[in-house]
Formats: C-alpha cells, structure tokens, sequence
C-alpha cells in the first residue's frame, strides 16, 4: 500500500465517487439543465478503463466507492461493473455503493447483490404524486416500487431528499413520516447550487433550521453527534434517525474526505471545483502507473479549501448529473 492521499489541508481522502454515466432517466430540476448534452460514448471509460483507474485510487488509500450517475443503473454493463470493482476488496476496499433514483431495481438488485454491492442510497423528494413530478419530470410508483424491493432485500438503504422552497418544502412530515413508518434511515438534504447555472436562488434553499423546526411541531428531537459526514443526525422520538445535509448553511469542508471520478474520467476534487483533470487521455495514451498516480497525487494535494471558502452561485459548464452529486 502506498501513502494514502492527502491535499495541503492535512485532509486525507477515503472515499471516491465513481460517475458510471452521465445520462439519466429523470429530469430532476435541481440537477439538470433543461436540455443535458450527454458526453458521447467513446468518452466514457469502459469497465477496464474504469477498474484500471479506480484500482489506482484503492492502492493510494481509498476505503469506500460510491457508484453515481446521472443515473448509475443506466449503464449496461452495471453488473459487471460492481462485480470487477468488488474484486478491489482484496487491495483494501471496505465498502462499495451506489446512489440511485431506484427505477431499475426491480430488475437489477438481485444480481447487484450478487455482485457485490453493499448498500444504497435511493432519491426521494416526495411522497406525492404531484409535488414529485414537480421535481423530478417523473412519475413516482417506479420509484416506490424500487425502494421496496431493495427493502425486501435486506440490503442497508438510506433515503435522500433534496429540499426546494415552494417545490416540496410542504414533504418534511410526510416524508419523515413514511419513512419513518417503514424504518429507513432518510436524510433532508439541502439544495446546493450545482445545476443549470442561474436557476439556484438562496432563497430556494430549505435551511437544516427550518427543516428542525418543522419536524419539532411533531417529533422530539434530539441532536446526536455529526455521524459520517455529510449528514448530521437527529433522533425523533427516541426510535428513529434523520440526517441533514446542511452543505449552504453549515459546510463540511474542513472534514471532506472525497473525490470523485467523472464517467469520461476527469477527477474533481470537490463537488464546487470548476474544473477537472483528464486522467483517461493519458491512461489511453499509454501512460504509465507511476505517473498516472503521481497526477492523482498532484491534482488531490492542490484539493480546493471547500464550498466554505466561496460560498454561492457556481457557474461552470458541468452540472450535478455530469458530476454524480
Ligand atoms: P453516505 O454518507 O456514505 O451514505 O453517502 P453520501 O451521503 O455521501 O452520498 P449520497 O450520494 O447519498 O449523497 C447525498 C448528498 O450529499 C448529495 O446531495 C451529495 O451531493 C452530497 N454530498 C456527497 N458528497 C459531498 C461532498 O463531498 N460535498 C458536499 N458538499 N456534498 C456532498
Ligand atoms: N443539491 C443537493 N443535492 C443534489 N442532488 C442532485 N442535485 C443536487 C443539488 N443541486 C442529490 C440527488 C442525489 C444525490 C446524488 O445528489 O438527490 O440524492
Ligand atoms: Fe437523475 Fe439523480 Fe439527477 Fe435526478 S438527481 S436527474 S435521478 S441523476
């Protein structure tokens, strides 16, 4: 094992997420323009590509992959995906996921599991119809019945919810609520401005405050300590959890232990940074390992400060789903 990577902020980095496409199926207005281009498909790395270049991140530390998207279950050759990069578990990794919007599931997670898959994050902003077509362009019943099955499952599945005022700020409780019947874990996660460029407005944003606030007209809740970054936890009621990812009015920045690896292979080294570094031109171009990791090892060191540092709108021609969240 070599030295795990780490930027000028002594901040070490143990997490990488892996962007398998940038296409998706919904149009979720927080992540989309109104018109995606798709990075055409010679530019996305194949799965050797892939597994080469994320075997490198796993041999300089890296403990967790997530896979992202756009919409991660879109890539045809997902299964495979996760079963080659389960294969890292022998150079370290200890965990392996994925963030989804849940309408493939049905018909995916049995060989997921299979493959190697540990656990899931599925995005639900409502629990109505009509608030939910709102947000995401779709229709909600695929979306249920792809939570249920991972449910069913048995596979450990956390909820997501992105807020926007006057979009489905009036879903706190009933979100909460149906979550909290069915016992799964559901973080409220602020809504940052990574999407079309002039759409975010401040004023759009449901704070972590007024999300306790409104859950306190209903619950007791107790504040628990900050669990794995990025969600704050609090108990309702004594027998069940929400987080809060408070990324505008409560950064992490100071604690980020991420990267993230776009589907054409550009490394981002924060989820704001305008820019990212082409790792699969030199990869195809026969470069060798060693400098290939010397460029990681370069690119995280310089690692920007954080959303912290210059908070507000974010202009730049990459968008959530081309980034994986
Ligand atoms: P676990 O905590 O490991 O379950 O995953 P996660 O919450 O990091 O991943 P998920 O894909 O579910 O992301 C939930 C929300 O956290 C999304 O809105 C992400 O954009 C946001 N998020 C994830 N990583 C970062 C990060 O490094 N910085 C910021 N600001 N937000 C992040
Ligand atoms: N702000 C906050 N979260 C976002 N996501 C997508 N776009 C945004 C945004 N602008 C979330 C999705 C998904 C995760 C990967 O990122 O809801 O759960
Ligand atoms: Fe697709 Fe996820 Fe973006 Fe929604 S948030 S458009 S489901 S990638």
């Amino acid at each position: 094992v070599k030295e795990p990577l780490q930027d000028r902020f002594g901040r070490i980095k143990r997490k990488l997420r892996l962007s398998l496409t940038d296409r998706c199926n919904f149009r979720c207005r927080y992540c989309m323009p109104e018109h995606p281009q798709w990075l055409p498909g010679r530019e996305l790395m194949n799965r050797e590509e892939l597994l080469r270049l994320a075997t490198l991140f796993v041999d300089n530390g890296i403990e967790e992959l997530r896979l992202t998207g756009g919409e991660p279950l879109l890539r045809r050759d997902v299964v495979a995906c996760v079963a080659a990069l389960s294969g890292l578990r022998e150079r370290g990794l200890k965990r392996l996921s994925m963030t989804t919007n849940g309408t493939r599931l049905p018909e995916l997670l049995d060989d997921l599991i299979e493959a190697g898959l540990d656990d899931l994050n599925i995005s639900l902003d409502a629990v109505d119809e009509g608030r939910f077509q709102a947000l995401t362009g779709r229709r909600l019943a695929p979306v249920l019945a792809g939570i249920e099955k991972a449910r069913d499952s048995g596979l450990p599945v956390k909820l997501n919810a992105v807020l926007i005022q006057g979009y489905n700020d009036d879903q706190i409780l009933p979100l909460a609520h149906w979550a909290k019947v069915r016992g799964l874990p559901l973080r409220f996660i602020e809504y940052m401005p990574l999407d079309e460029p002039g759409r975010w407005r401040e004023d759009q944003v449901v704070s972590e405050a007024r999300i306790l606030a409104t859950l306190a007209d209903h619950y007791r809740i107790q504040a628990r300590a900050r669990g794995a970054a990025p969600a704050t936890e609090y108990r309702l009621d004594d027998d069940y959890t929400v987080g809060v990812i408070s990324t505008v009015t409560k950064p992490f920045c100071a604690d980020c232990d991420r990267l993230r690896l776009t589907a054409n292979g550009h490394l981002y080294t924060c989820l704001f940074a305008r820019q990212g570094h082409d790792l699969l031109t030199p990869l195809r171009g026969g470069e060798s390992e060693a400098r290939l990791r010397h460029r990681i090892e370069q690119r995280v060191w310089y690692k920007d400060a954080g959303y912290s540092a210059t908070p507000g709108p974010v202009d730049r021609p990459i968008t959530m789903h081309g980034m994986g969240g």
